[in-house]
């Protein structure tokens, strides 16, 4: 017969693999968002505080290189061309002035999954879809099509809102559109800047902006 010390080890022990299966069978049932496509194709359209622009993006992970081509409201079309080494062309072509600023960060494009590890929210309706939503880092707060499991919107921090227009799974722009123009290589001082988080007082205020959720996506997203 066993004792009352063994009873209270034993009911301690079964209440402990109670907590155990609990636990960890709630965080188990909770959704993790969709890894993206390695290859994909995206209208998006960009709301900054009222500021808006209409965005293609083109991400190409197994070709290491990840492209937005960003057209401002009733403005300049912008070329933006990353590369894994972390070389990255913004540049505008004909009919606008011939512009590029090459920049040269220390990290790569977000993986596929760069969305692990971030925090489940549950579910709520977004631009008419039901969402299941995380947040990662305090950046972005990422809803995803409960049926089809693809994106439809994204909030960063600032409050930038991203709308998913397409998500057209494994398109890929023809390596030609992947050629930087010549004036970005023609420079006199080819030298190009390292950004991060703490040279970013070099450059202009929007290009501030821009390396500072590039810097982030890259390296707390990755
Ligand atoms: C853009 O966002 C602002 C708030 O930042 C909002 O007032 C405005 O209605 C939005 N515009 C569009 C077209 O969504
Ligand atoms: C990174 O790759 C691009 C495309 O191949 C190239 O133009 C650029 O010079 C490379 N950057 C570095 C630092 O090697
Ligand atoms: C384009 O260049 C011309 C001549 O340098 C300049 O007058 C004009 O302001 C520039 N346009 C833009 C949008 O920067």
């Amino acid at each position: 017969m066993a004792s009352a010390t063994e009873e209270r080890i034993g009911l301690f022990m079964c209440l402990c693999l109670f907590f155990f299966l609990h636990f960890s069978t709630s965080t188990a049932e909770d959704p993790i968002p969709a890894p993206w496509p390695e290859q994909f194709h995206s209208v998006l359209f960009l709301n900054r505080s009222g500021s808006l622009r209409k965005q293609d993006l083109w991400y190409d992970w197994p070709n290491g290189r990840n492209f937005n081509i960003i057209q401002y409201q009733l403005d300049v079309l912008k070329y933006d061309l990353e590369w894994n080494n972390g070389t990255t062309f913004l540049y505008t072509l004909d009919p606008f002035n011939h512009t590029c600023q090459v920049t040269q960060y220390d990290v790569g494009i977000p993986r596929p999954n760069w969305l692990d590890g971030a925090n489940y929210l549950g579910q709520q309706y977004a631009d008419n879809f039901l969402c299941n939503v995380w947040e990662k880092v305090g950046f972005i707060w990422y809803y995803e099509d409960v049926l089809t499991k693809r994106p439809v919107k994204w909030i960063f921090y600032d409050g930038m809102i991203t709308d998913v227009m397409t998500f057209e799974v494994g398109a890929v722009l023809d390596d030609a559109h992947w050629q930087a123009p010549d004036y970005c290589f023609n420079k006199a001082e080819p030298e190009p800047q390292i950004h991060n988080r703490r040279s970013s007082f070099s450059l202009d205020l929007e290009t501030a902006i821009v390396g500072d959720f590039r810097w982030t996506l890259m390296s707390e997203m990755r």
